[in-house]
């Protein structure tokens, strides 16, 4: 079976609903933030304080390459992973998109007490968070499959994507 990846902006509940959704399908969970973390043996927030974003970018795109040669996972993906055409592409060939999405205000309240989101911190948050949206939507909504988990408990989400599927 094809993997089944999880996409969209950060705080919208990918790493939470991918391990929900793995447990009910029986698959095995990886988080792709883990695996840079693992992979550089430093939590996110020091890559990008010590390498910087594009270096981040790197990483992001090796761990991305090496999964996309396997099958059966369910993944999370980070917030930005799609955004560069190369990952989309191997992403989409390797399995099924599922974007989740979530309102800026949501996304603030859920993200407003994480040290590992170096994106938002910043002065503005909420602004920020938009206008990150804003340049992505793009490629949020051409995944297979959209969720708008504003509202809704992660086993909803779960309920829905087992629909989808
Ligand atoms: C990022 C999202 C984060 C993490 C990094 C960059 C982004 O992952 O990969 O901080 O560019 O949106 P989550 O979406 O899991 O928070």
């Amino acid at each position: 079976m094809k993997n089944i990846y999880l996409v969209g902006f950060m705080g919208t509940g990918k790493s939470t609903v991918g391990r929900a959704l793995a447990k009910r399908l029986d698959r095995v969970f990886k988080d792709l933030d883990d695996l840079i973390e693992e992979k550089e043996n430093k939590k996110i927030a020091e890559i990008f304080e010590e390498k910087g974003e594009e270096y981040f970018r790197k990483i992001e795109s090796e761990v991305i390459n090496e999964i996309s040669r396997k099958e059966n996972f369910v993944i999370a993906t980070g917030g930005g992973a799609v955004v560069n055409e190369e990952n989309y592409k191997r992403l989409k060939e390797s399995g099924v998109l599922i974007s989740l999405a979530a309102s800026p205000e949501e996304i603030y309240e859920r993200t407003k007490n994480s040290k590992n989101r170096p994106l938002l911190n910043v002065q503005n948050p909420i602004e920020e968070i938009k206008r990150l949206m804003f340049e992505r939507a793009y490629y949020y909504i051409k995944s297979d499959h959209i969720i708008d988990t504003t509202g809704l408990s992660v086993e909803d989400v779960v309920d829905e994507i087992m629909e989808i599927i």
